[in-house]
């Protein structure tokens, strides 16, 4: 296969097996031109692409931007706290005003769950998912189980644990639709408030311990709580979360094997994992940022080249 199944990346729900390895594929290329001494292409001159963050965002927002850079794409960025949707503009509006200057795809990041999917029924552009609300975070989900096949061989077969605030988490939900999809056994695991209802309707069993889910995996994704997005409490201190759910290095060096750690940042240290596993040899934690803007360029390029056609 040559092309995506999709015009849009707008969740890994929306996309196949075989979209993945077509992504992967075309990493694998970026990733080695990313680390020549001359880092860019001139793939995409021809395109202007508009990055559009209505929420905070430090890795995702220069991962994308950097990717585009490297594929010589033409990039506006906007974010919301400077902007007139502040003064009671329509997302609708916005984008439609930025698309009149010519924009050929649009990144978003947006609080609410399904604003990608709902803009793409409304605007003339290609349109990639940067993390709706608690929905979905197509190209962390991609970045990560390409970290898993860089530093395991292949997902398929392995087992892999998303601890922590999975009610909360796009990047939980979208890790378990790539994991589920490249062939991996996944578990969930952190406090039952914070486990959505019917989780197992995905495929992936419970856990509630951490220790037998870290003595089970091959692989621990460790996520933030997601404070900004809870009302109320959902365990009783941070403290008590950290004694149950934290990942520390007596608690790796107890079990028989070593397991890879990942977190998509930004970390709590102190929380959900120590600084000292943070910066371990068996996190790859920088790894999966690296590969952020390889994934990147990947989705950007093959995109791009259906709106080509
Ligand atoms: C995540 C996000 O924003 O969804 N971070 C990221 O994109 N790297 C996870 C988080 O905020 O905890």
């Amino acid at each position: 296969m040559s092309e995506l199944s999709v015009n849009h990346l707008l969740g890994i729900k929306y996309i196949t097996k075989e979209d993945i390895d077509l992504i992967f594929k075309t990493a694998d290329h970026f990733k080695e031109v990313i680390n020549r001494p001359i880092k860019k292409v001139p793939s995409l001159r021809d395109i202007t692409i508009a990055n559009l963050f209505f929420e905070n965002s430090t890795r995702t927002k220069l991962s994308f931007e950097l990717a585009e850079k490297r594929l010589s794409a033409d990039v506006i960025n906007f974010s919301a706290a400077a902007s007139s949707v502040k003064k009671g503009e329509t997302l609708i509006d916005t984008v439609n005003n930025i698309l009149s200057m010519k924009v050929d795809m649009v990144v978003m990041r947006h609080p609410n769950p399904g604003a990608g999917i709902f803009l793409s029924k409304h605007i003339d552009a290609c349109i990639i998912n940067a993390g709706d609300g608690a929905h979905e975070h197509p190209t962390q989900a991609l970045l990560d189980s390409f970290s898993i096949r860089e530093r395991l061989g292949e997902v398929a077969g392995k087992k892999v644990v998303i601890v922590g605030d999975i009610l909360h988490s796009r990047v939980a939900l979208s890790n378990i639709y790539a994991l589920k999809l490249l062939g991996a056994t996944v578990k969930v695991c952190g406090p039952k408030t914070l486990i959505p209802k019917h989780i197992e309707s995905l495929g992936v069993e419970v856990e509630l311990d951490i220790r037998k889910a870290l003595q089970w995996c091959d692989v621990a994704n460790m996520l933030r709580v997601q404070n900004e997005r809870m009302d109320i409490s959902y365990f009783p201190s941070t403290r008590e979360y950290t004694q149950q759910y934290g990942v520390n290095k007596d608690i790796l060096q107890s079990l028989d094997k070593e397991i890879v750690i990942m977190h998509p940042g930004p970390i709590n240290r102190g929380v959900e994992i120590t600084s000292d596993v943070a910066d371990s040899g068996q996190a790859i934690i920088l790894d999966q940022v690296q590969n952020g803007v390889a994934i990147r360029m990947a989705v950007i390029y093959l995109l791009a080249s259906k709106i080509k056609q």
